[in-house]
């Protein structure tokens, strides 16, 4: 397996490695490491069947609960990502987010699977929110140390939320629903399980608050953390080919789907692996 940097800091391609089969238990250490050293994989010319894909997944960890989405028939931890050539409206993804942040344990990572891929366009962008917390003062690292961010989906799946009507256009099945009001805290900045390393785990789509702040102090505080994490020089960006597979770490990385392929068709695979209680 060759292990190639997406960027002077974090991200990193993978090639020379055939994930259709079981791995050997030194190609899956060998995956764990890189992906605790680069956060994001990007592993390229994979041809997999969609129980390929699952299996791949199976060897890293149990799946993710996946809510407001109906997943593929006779595959409960797939979503297809669909999006058609002539669909409009808001693209899931598309806007800076950790996957399921408002959950009690939310997905330590994502895998997802290149299928139908537009000639150009449809990247995914990362932030290292590892390099975000490192990358403040001493001063606001010891504020927002002692902090923790309200995480709910009600923005996006809420009943007046981005995806909170059913839209039959639209190709995947999101459905909504008063569930999505509920929110939870969380550190705003946890420690990774087996680096260690600190990260801030906030993001624009998911928090919507500062526990014990009102709305004008935790706005504030929280747009300039978002600020900060839009850094170019904290991003990597993955360029999809059909067959390529990207697993991110959703405990020290955001992600953004990039809306700029109008009149050509994407579709992916996504699955989450469960994740821990941040701390
Ligand atoms: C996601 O946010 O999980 C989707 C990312 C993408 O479609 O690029």
């Amino acid at each position: 397996m060759i292990v190639t940097p997406l960027t002077g800091r974090f991200g990193a391609e993978v090639t020379d490695i055939d994930l259709s089969g079981m791995l050997t238990s030194e190609d899956l250490v060998a995956i764990e490491d890189a992906f605790v050293e680069h956060s994001v994989l990007c592993f390229r010319d994979q041809e997999l069947t969609l129980e390929q894909f699952e299996d791949f997944a199976r060897q890293l960890g149990d799946f993710g609960e996946t809510p407001f989405i109906t997943p593929m028939a006779d595959h409960p931890a797939v979503l297809r990502l669909l999006r058609e050539a002539d669909e409009q409206g808001p693209l899931f993804g598309s806007g800076w987010h950790s996957d399921w942040s408002f959950q009690d344990q939310p997905p330590s990572a994502t895998l997802l699977y290149g299928v139908d891929i537009p000639p150009a366009g449809g990247d995914t962008a990362f932030i290292s929110q590892a390099l975000a917390y490192e990358t403040l003062s001493p001063v606001m690292r010891g504020i927002v140390d002692g902090l923790n961010g309200v995480h709910s989906a009600r923005r996006s799946y809420g009943p007046r939320g981005t995806f909170g009507r059913h839209d039959p256009a639209r190709s995947m099945e999101i459905h909504g629903d008063e569930s999505a009001l509920r929110s939870i805290c969380h550190p705003m900045v946890r420690t990774h399980p087996i680096s260690g390393r600190r990260s801030l785990f906030v993001n624009e789509v998911y928090t919507i608050g500062i526990e014990g702040m009102s709305d004008d102090e935790s706005r504030a505080l929280l747009d300039m953390l978002f600020a900060h994490s839009r850094r170019i020089d904290l991003s990597c960006r993955v360029r999809w080919q059909r067959g390529t597979l990207t697993m991110w770490d959703n405990r020290v990385t955001q992600h953004y789907a990039i809306d700029d392929y109008a009149g050509h068709r994407r579709e992916m695979w996504r699955i989450t692996l469960a994740g821990e209680r941040p701390q």
